[in-house]
């Protein structure tokens, strides 16, 4: 869809001709530094192409390193070095940069290899770290809250959400010991927008489009906290142009959206005619259910849920569109998937949910 003039003031935009709508951030932070040589270990998956987009629409000269397998027909006019972060970084060897943006590994012994291999030759690290650091979600928290802090094994198989944490919080310490003046850690929230791979947000913009019933997990008042992929994008080109140094949260304000809000942006970007019923956890879990994107199954156990603050960021440059601009924009990506595509292969499918459903309303109504 071509945007109007208009309609791209609407969203913020007017100004960035040339770039993809989608692709665009909100509004652009005045710039301090142009022409910077930057790095990116990454590039092609979720977050990476909003990053590279940015940083070309800004006048810097980008240059990505990866496996070569995820997306590679993208950027064909960059220069793109193949390695793998566990072993091969001789691509990397005797090369300069300013500012190398480390959005590709969550193993420590690959950011220690990283930063050890570019320390001589590169004046600042940004490593895209997560909000899983953070071990204690008891309530409200800002970037000085414990991280974990486990001798955590250098193997593949994170496969919980505490190894992950674990994880990143040993890759944070490689970079500040590295580059300890010279780094920004960010820490990200669910990131949602445009090109998402993994499809978190992009679940409820599904559902939203079915319309019908939407099965709404838990309490419609849960916090919930999520960043546009192309505000994240545009502040970590900001913080490598400023060589913003130290830890941030990245994600939406504290406390201000729920579960309830999120799905009904998506409810309205979508236009569809849906009403949402709330299921309780405890009855979704004594039922099976294990993975429904934003859902927290123990929500009562951590409490602290989207009340992480990120006045930290917001005080260093972060901005952020409205929320219901990123149920728009992701409503029209998605629309554009091809059929067998649509069908996203996360949380729950229209048939389980109208299983559980069903068995919600025979419950209250022998209640
Ligand atoms: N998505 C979220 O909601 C979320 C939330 C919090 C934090 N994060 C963090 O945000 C960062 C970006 O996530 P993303 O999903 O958007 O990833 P991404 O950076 O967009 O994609 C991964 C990139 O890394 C490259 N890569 C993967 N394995 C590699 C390896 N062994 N050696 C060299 N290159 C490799 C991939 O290319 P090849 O496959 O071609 O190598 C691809 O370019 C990650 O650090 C993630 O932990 C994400």
């Amino acid at each position: 869809m071509k945007l109007t003039r208009r309609q791209l003031a609407q969203l913020g935009l007017v100004g960035l001709a040339g770039m993809n709508p989608l692709l665009a951030s909100a509004t652009s932070p005045p710039k301090t530094a142009a022409g910077l040589k930057i790095l990116i270990l990454g590039g092609t998956g979720f977050l990476g192409p909003h990053i590279v987009n940015n940083a070309v629409a800004s006048g810097h000269t980008v240059t990505l390193f990866n496996r070569g397998k995820t997306d590679p027909h993208l950027f064909p006019e960059l220069e793109k070095l193949v390695g793998t972060r566990s072993g091969n970084l001789e691509p990397l060897q005797g090369r300069q940069w300013d500012v190398v943006l480390d959005t590709s590994t969550f193993m420590p012994n690959e950011v220690q290899k990283s930063c050890a291999l570019l320390k001589p030759n590169v004046g600042h690290y940004l490593y895209i770290s997560s909000t899983a650091v953070y071990k204690d979600w008891s309530g409200p928290m800002d970037e000085t809250a414990p991280v974990y802090n486990l001798k955590a094994p250098d193997s593949a198989n994170y496969n919980s959400f505490q190894k992950y944490g674990a994880a990143k919080a040993g890759c944070e310490r490689q970079v500040s010991k590295h580059f300890p003046q010279q780094h920004t850690v960010i820490r990200s929230d669910a990131i949602a927008g445009p090109g998402d791979k993994h499809h978190r947000y992009t679940y409820w913009i599904r559902k939203a489009a079915m319309g019908g019933e939407i099965l709404g997990p838990g309490r419609p008042s849960t916090f919930v906290q999520y960043i546009d992929v192309r505000d994240l994008a545009q502040w970590v080109v900001h913080c490598a142009e400023n060589s913003v140094n130290g830890t941030f949260n990245a994600s939406s304000k504290a406390s201000a959206y729920t579960m309830e809000t999120m799905i009904n942006d998506c409810r309205t970007a979508s236009d569809t005619a849906s009403s949402v019923v709330w299921v309780d956890s405890e009855f979704l879990v004594a039922q099976g259910v294990q993975d429904i994107p934003f859902w927290v199954p123990l929500q009562d156990a951590m409490p602290g849920m989207g009340q992480l603050s990120v006045e930290k960021a917001m005080q260093n440059g972060l901005q952020q569109r409205a929320k219901l601009d990123t149920a728009r924009d992701v409503f029209e990506w998605y629309q554009g998937f091809p059929a067998e595509d649509k069908v996203l292969g996360v949380g729950i499918s229209q048939e389980q949910q109208a299983q559980l459903i069903a068995a919600w309303n025979k419950l209250q109504e022998a209640a």
